[in-house]
């Protein structure tokens, strides 16, 4: 059926409302908004966006540094979840990443997701992720 086809693209300037509501809803951090917009230009090549019907049903955020393919902030809609929406996505991404020459994609994850990414073939590389807080000037 049309209206349920799904369509996956990078995002443009107009999603970053509907994408921050779905990252906020799913637990990210809810200041997205503002932050979505002050790295939207290095965001958009990299990252994907799935629609259904011209709603936001998923974004999955990712960046490219020449070498690496970072994803992170992936998001399906609750209703989506359970319908292969992510794994398409992480699927585009993949692809996106090896016509740019990348040499892999490397994804922070949730503890809860990890199953979800070793189920797309993702390894633990055995290096650990370090992170130095920033703390801001008040
Ligand atoms: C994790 C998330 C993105 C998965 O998206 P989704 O569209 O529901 O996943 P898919 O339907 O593409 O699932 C692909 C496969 O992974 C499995 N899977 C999905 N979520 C899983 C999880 N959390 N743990 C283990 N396996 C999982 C599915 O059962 C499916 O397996 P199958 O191919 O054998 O049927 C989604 O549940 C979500 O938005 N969660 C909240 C936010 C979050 O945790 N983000 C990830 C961390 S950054």
């Amino acid at each position: 059926m049309i209206e349920n086809k799904l369509v996956f693209r990078p995002p443009i300037h107009s999603d970053l409302p509907a994408i921050a509501t779905l990252l906020t809803a799913a637990g990210f951090d809810n200041d997205s908004a503002d932050r979505l917009g002050t790295a939207f230009d290095g965001l958009k090549t990299f990252s994907v966006v799935a629609l259904r019907a011209n709603r936001l049903a998923g974004v999955l955020l990712a960046t490219f540094n020449g070498w690496h393919v970072f994803a992170s902030h992936l998001a399906v809609e609750p209703s989506a979840r359970g319908g292969g929406i992510g794994k398409l996505m992480i699927t585009a991404l993949i692809r996106q990443a090896a016509t740019a020459g990348a040499k892999g994609l490397i994804v922070d994850s949730r503890l809860s997701a990890v199953g979800f990414f070793q189920k797309l073939d993702f390894r633990l590389p055995g290096a650990v992720f370090l992170i130095r807080d920033i703390q801001l000037d008040r």
